[in-house]
């Protein structure tokens, strides 16, 4: 079986030294020497003397924390194309998620779908999401927050390392948030960052430290601090993210090149460009009517394990559908059901792509045979060169 993801942490003798401060200091948690290292190299690579990092358990807990931070009440505009813990974090910071739809061509929040909610219904923040990890332009939602006077955070769960329009990401909105889940392209294990102003930073430092502020306990809070262990994990990968990243555009240019007859014919690649992802997987979008679940189960059977994201939409789950859609969600109806995620690991040699690509072409062709053309294809197909 071609697995979809392999985790690929550093290996312990490049850590363990790492964790030698912890251990002489006998500090292995709070805020520790190895944490504080952690955020420092963090900061320097990809805050651009703008932005600090604060180093989390987990990017769900990184975005409770922020939402505290601001203080949020009520609403909070999330997508429902994502995936759980972007709405999970919002009910954990005590406000109440407003599903809006996402655009087209990006797959993130739709601009104009979010002017009209925020025109409609009163918010107290929006959190939008890096789809897979793309690397966009978030200039438009900043516009339309900044006009509706609400604080726009970005979920950048799978972005770490990649870079926007020719900055890396982690300078939108107000705070970005990436996890290093042992399923990303900067893995730890369990771990969270956040990006932002060092003024915020403070108030998340607190909010993930139990509301604690100078010997009193100021604000509510929980306990979303990253390990000593967890840190020195880090900094040894973060030793290693460019080459991943590099692996990993080598293996996506290397699909894209398989399955250009594909492109042709209307399947949508992950709409990146102008920005560069670190590619936690390639997403591929097929016609509205195309039954991607039986291309999923076909690819498997014939050792190839495909995923579906983001599947089902959130506002379709039991539990967030009693929760407010601003409006009707068809674009991330049709998004969800026909999107399906290829394997992609920085270890990938060239035969295992060659391998993957030919069994998705021979299922896609067993699967939809009889129709042709799939769709017209459309500005949206991604072209790496
Ligand atoms: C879009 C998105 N947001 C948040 C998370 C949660 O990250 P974590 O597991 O670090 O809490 C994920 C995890 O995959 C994600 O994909």
């Amino acid at each position: 079986m071609i697995r979809f993801i392999k985790p690929e942490l550093p290996p312990p003798e490049r850590w363990l030294a790492y964790l030698q401060p912890a251990y002489q200091n006998h500090w292995f948690s709070n805020f520790g020497p190895v944490h504080e290292l952690f955020a420092q190299r963090l900061s320097e690579r990809f805050g651009n003397g703008r932005r600090v990092a604060v180093p989390v358990a987990n990017a769900t807990a990184g975005l409770e924390a922020v939402l505290r931070a601001l203080e949020v009440r009520g609403r909070v505009v999330v997508p429902s194309f994502t995936f759980a813990a972007t709405a999970q974090a919002v009910l954990a910071a005590g406000a109440t998620p407003l599903f809006c739809d996402v655009d087209p061509v990006t797959w993130e929040l739709c601009p104009t779908a979010l002017e009209e909610l925020l025109d409609a219904q009163r918010a107290s923040a929006v959190v939008t999401v890096r789809a897979f990890g793309l690397c966009r332009d978030l200039a438009p939602l900043e516009s339309v927050c900044a006009r509706h006077g609400v604080p726009l955070i970005v979920d950048s769960a799978a972005a770490l390392g990649g870079t926007g329009p020719g900055v890396p990401v982690g300078h939108a909105g107000v705070a970005e948030v990436f996890s290093p889940h042992a399923t990303k392209v900067f893995a730890i294990g369990e771990g969270g960052v956040v990006l932002c102003p060092a003024r915020l930073a403070a108030a998340v430092r607190r909010a993930i430290n139990f509301g604690f502020q100078d010997g009193d306990v100021v604000a509510c809070g929980v306990n979303g601090k990253l390990s000593e262990f967890a840190a020195a994990i880090g900094l040894a990968a973060l030793d290693e993210l460019q080459r991943h990243i590099a692996a990993r555009r080598a293996t996506v240019a290397r699909y894209l090149r398989h399955l250009a007859p594909w492109l042709e014919r209307g399947v949508i690649a992950a709409p990146h460009a102008p920005g560069e992802p670190p590619w936690q997987t390639l997403p591929l979008l097929l016609a509205p009517d195309a039954d991607a679940e039986a291309l999923r189960q076909r690819c498997v059977r014939a050792g190839l394990e495909l995923r579906r994201y983001y599947h089902p939409p959130l506002h379709r789950t039991r539990l967030f559908r009693r929760y407010g859609l601003g409006r009707t969600l068809p674009v991330t109806d049709r998004l969800c059901a026909s999107m399906v995620c290829m394997p992609l690991h920085a270890s990938m040699k060239p035969s295992l792509i060659d391998a993957a690509s030919a069994l998705f072409s021979q299922a896609l062709t067993d699967t939809f045979h009889a129709r042709e053309p799939i769709h017209e294809p459309t500005r949206t197909s991604a072209r790496l060169a």
